[in-house]
């Protein structure tokens, strides 16, 4: 039987059952639910609806409930159309007609809003956890390759001489916000929606600071119709996973490209690649593929619940029952993916030599132009004397290392016979130790700062 059969004589048809029953998925907030219950039961007593004998029982029988959850002995009945009918149907067949006391004042409106806040106050330590663990994968690795140059790209042509280790960070630094917004989310996640029931608050003597603070939570929600129907915490969630995936896809594109022979800057293990069914030779990046594939599933479920969220009547309306599937995939997907890609860079192994390959002399164009500058030339008349011996090479199919001095200063007076000290990536790079440079000092300071930012 229902919680609402009362009204009704005839049953719901068993499609329409199909498409309304939540329980294949809010189950997970199965002990979110039975602490909220909890909790509810000592504020009811408190309000004088229950005697102190009363809330004991039901508590015991609660317990009784959680730990049968906890040892996977819990039995889902077909009458079961969310997590809290469940728990409640449950609950009266361990304490009988006492049990039927428990909902009063409350609504599953206010309820499944707690139980769903709650869920998400549990995890988002585990998400926050599995970003920091790539996190620290990429500060292993910019350790492990300090000192080592690659080319750095813009539009993905070859651009400056940096740092492996500079490379790496980039992304540590992209997660780092990611991990932020958690942080900033969670106060907005800890806002407590029971004691509003359904939509207009509730008749009780409720003392709802008192339930917020015994639920973890940091205040409880000031408006009854505004609490009910408030997703904007799961949506920004979604953002957030969303915009980590972007992340982590920009990220993986960067690692499929490294892999391929023609950069050959890093080789995969066996434990996080995969070969073809068909062509012998083939090592796959697929864990950087979905990495970068999952991406777009993330923001789909993000677009999703907006679309759902954007048309609504206040206050609650059973839309809102699409909000938990799309959170718990988003948090499925990196809870999955995120190890994965922290292994798979813990891993692999860095081929210098090919990253040295690609430091193309052309790529010192700009330490050419600022060689000028150093002369006290204005750098766009620079800049076009350093473009001048890009071209000036191209055409004669040398680099701009092996151009004659007399090129050089029939290009620009400015130019000398120790303009050839600018052809050294390694000066390149070190130059550039300004805060956030690419330089081995910055980069060391920047490694120390990152280290802290995970101790905290
Ligand atoms: N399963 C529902 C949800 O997830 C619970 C709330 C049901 N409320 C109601 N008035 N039917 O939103």
């Amino acid at each position: 039987m229902s919680l609402w059969s009362g009204r009704f004589s005839g049953k719901l048809d068993p499609q329409a059952w199909l498409l309304n029953a939540s329980l294949p998925f809010d189950q997970r907030m199965a002990e979110q639910d039975v602490r909220g219950s909890m909790a509810w039961a000592k504020a009811i007593e408190a309000a004088g609806v229950l005697t102190a004998a009363e809330s004991a029982e039901l508590c015991a029988g609660l317990e009784k409930v959680l730990a049968e959850f906890q040892q996977g002995a819990f039995v889902f009945q077909e009458e079961d159309e969310d997590i809290h009918t469940a728990v409640e149907r449950r609950l009266k067949e361990l304490v009988g007609a006492v049990g039927g006391k428990l909902h009063t004042g409350r609504s599953r409106n206010d309820q499944v809003a707690t139980d769903f806040r709650l869920w998400m106050l549990d995890h988002l330590p585990v998400l926050k956890s599995a970003l920091r663990d790539l996190q620290s994968a990429l500060v292993e690795r910019a350790e492990a390759d300090f000192g080592l140059l690659m080319p750095g790209y813009t539009h993905l042509q070859r651009a400056q001489p940096i740092l492996l280790s500079h490379w790496w960070l980039s992304h540590f630094w992209a997660l780092q916000r990611d991990v932020e917004r958690l942080a900033d989310l969670s106060k907005r996640v800890a806002v407590l929606p029971l004691g509003c029931g359904a939509l207009a608050g509730t008749p009780f003597n409720i003392d709802r600071d008192k339930l917020a603070a015994a639920l973890g939570f940091l205040s409880p929600s000031p408006n009854s119709l505004d609490a009910v129907s408030d997703r904007d915490f799961a949506a920004e969630f979604l953002f957030v996973t969303a915009m980590s995936g972007t992340h982590l896809s920009r990220f993986s594109e960067n690692m499929v490209l490294f892999t391929t022979a023609e950069f050959g800057f890093f080789e995969l293990s066996d434990a996080y690649s995969t070969g073809s069914s068909l062509m012998p030779q083939k090592k796959n990046p697929d864990m950087f593929e979905l990495g970068r594939g999952k991406a777009g599933t993330l923001l789909g479920l993000l677009t999703g619940l907006m679309a759902t969220l954007k048309g609504l009547p206040s206050t609650y309306d059973k839309d809102l029952q699409e909000d938990k599937p799309a959170v718990f995939a988003a948090f499925d997907t990196l809870t999955v993916l995120l190890p994965v890609l922290a292994n798979a860079i813990r891993t692999l192994k860095v081929n210098p030599q090919r990253m040295r390959a690609g430091l193309d002399p052309a790529m010192l164009a700009t330490d050419l132009a600022d060689y000028l500058v150093e002369k006290n030339v204005p750098f766009r008349e620079a800049h076009s004397a350093a473009g001048k011996a890009v071209a000036a090479a191209a055409e004669l199919g040398t680099s701009i290392e092996a151009l004659s001095l007399e090129t050089y200063q029939s290009l620009h007076p400015g130019f000398g016979s120790d303009v050839y000290s600018v052809f050294d990536a390694e000066k390149s790079v070190s130059r550039r130790k300004s805060f956030g440079g690419t330089a081995p000092e910055a980069v060391k300071v920047q490694i120390e700062k990152a280290k802290k930012v995970i101790r905290e």
